[in-house]
């Protein structure tokens, strides 16, 4: 049996949609990681009844509190779906190869520290573009700089706005994000 974990700081609907596609498949969703205690991502993994750890920066960059947890789980591949924090080096090193982040925009345009969510889809249409998309990337120690697995485009219309252009966003995410990581965990990327 294979295992992801997934790391999240708000609203978890990328973990849902993983935990849901891999459900009778014969890949165990071990754990859900956040940093926000407030992330509704809490809630969805009381629903979903998978175990989920709250840390701090402290926990997180300061000492082995996380590092060992994922060594006693082991995973496959650890997911970070909308998580916020930079991923430390050392736990890299532990993993390598092995961390995978899905951005909302076509790396390498609109990426890097603070581009995050909606500020990435404002930031997108007030530069006039006319596409948009989804980069699904192997984490390095920068921000949104890893080498990319995959990306998925979506047109924009003269009327949308953050909040239309996040939903055909979402809409790219949860359709192509499960597969490309089971394609990852086959190896065939
Ligand atoms: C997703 O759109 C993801 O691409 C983005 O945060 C959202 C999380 O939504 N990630 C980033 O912006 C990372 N820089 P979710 O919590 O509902 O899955």
């Amino acid at each position: 049996m294979k295992k992801i974990v997934i790391f999240a700081s708000g609203s978890g609907s990328n973990a849902e949609t993983i935990t849901k596609y891999f459900k009778d498949k014969n890949v165990e969703i071990s754990l859900f990681l956040t940093n926000n205690p407030n992330a509704y991502i809490i809630e969805r993994a009381k629903i979903l009844n998978i175990p989920c750890k709250i840390f701090n920066k402290e926990d997180f960059y300061s000492t082995n509190a996380i590092s060992d947890i994922l060594i006693n789980i082991n995973p496959d591949l650890i997911i970070l779906a909308g998580f916020l924090w930079l991923f430390p080096e050392k736990i890299l090193r532990l993993f390598p190869n092995r961390v995978i982040n899905i951005h909302p925009a076509l790396l390498p345009k609109y990426g890097g520290k603070g581009m995050y969510g909606d500020k990435v889809h404002k930031a997108v249409i007030e530069n006039g573009e006319k596409e948009s998309g989804i980069s699904i990337h192997y984490v390095n120690e920068k921000y949104d700089e890893g080498s990319i697995i995959y990306q998925a485009k979506c047109n924009i219309i003269a009327n949308d706005t953050p909040e239309t252009l996040a939903q055909k966003i979402h809409v790219l995410e949860y359709n192509y994000f499960p597969e490309v990581i089971e394609g990852v965990l086959d190896g065939k990327f």
